[in-house]
């Protein structure tokens, strides 16, 4: 486990992206990607830069569940918005929220995991420590899956949308399980309100009370922090 302080979250973006970049040039072909705040400088580094990602593969952590990939709130949507328009990749794969048999979708998406090892996974994290949807109490052997949102999600979702009746209550989302078996994983963390999953994840005891901490078990995770979101660490 590594953990690398920069600045403020530019500097950290750019980090990732020179992570990335080194992974490509040593063979990386899939990339694990995150939707949310924290891995925007990241995707700004990636489209501002002269790399190619069209003989590449990315893999997506979660989808809500009934928004279609149109509404400006679906992580399709935010994948292409953010990055895929402006680099476009060989393959692109996001758990499919609109699928009729979410169980079924969830099954079939374990597979492309499979058959789409990922080299390097990035991940955001949640107040609480969830990475990907996946929230205090999650198995750590956990597959993609279906998961309920908390009341908590989906307050702090509300603002996104126009009425509270429209957020989705449901995500698909990569398992804990699912993420530790790629190959390297920078996890990315910014602002003061990190700052307590983040020494929760590092220096707490691996516990499914704080998802993240299940990193602790990967032997090639790097965190990529600023100032604020390391403040806590002793
Ligand atoms: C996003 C995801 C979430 C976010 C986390 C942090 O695909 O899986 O776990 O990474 O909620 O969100 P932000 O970056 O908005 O603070």
């Amino acid at each position: 486990m590594k953990v690398e302080i920069y600045k403020d979250k530019n500097e950290g973006g750019q980090a990732a992206f020179n992570i990335i970049k080194s992974g490509i040039e040593n063979g990386a072909k899939v990339l694990g990607l995150a939707t949310g705040s924290t891995p925007i400088t990241l995707y700004n580094a990636m489209t501002s830069s002269d790399l190619d990602f069209s003989n590449m593969t990315s893999v997506n952590l979660d989808e809500y569940v009934g928004l279609p990939f149109d509404n400006d709130q679906s992580y399709h949507y935010f994948m292409k918005d953010n990055l895929f328009n402006k680099k476009p990749f060989k393959m692109s794969y996001v758990p499919d929220g609109m699928a009729a048999d979410i169980n079924a979708a969830a099954k079939e998406y374990d597979q492309i995991i499979e058959d789409n090892p990922i080299d390097v996974q990035i991940l955001g994290i949640g107040r609480n420590g969830h990475i990907g949807f996946n929230e205090p109490g999650s198995a750590f052997d956990s597959l993609t899956h279906e998961v309920d949102l908390t009341q908590s999600t989906i307050d702090a979702n509300a603002r996104f949308f126009a009425n509270e009746d429209d957020v989705p209550h449901k995500a698909i989302s990569m398992g804990i399980g699912s993420i530790l078996k790629s190959k390297k994983i920078l996890l990315l963390a910014y602002g003061e309100d990190k700052a307590d999953a983040i020494k929760a994840t590092i220096e707490g005891p691996v516990t499914t009370d704080v998802p993240a901490s299940a990193l602790q078990n990967h032997d090639d995770v790097i965190f990529i922090l600023d100032e604020a979101a390391a403040s806590k660490l002793s």
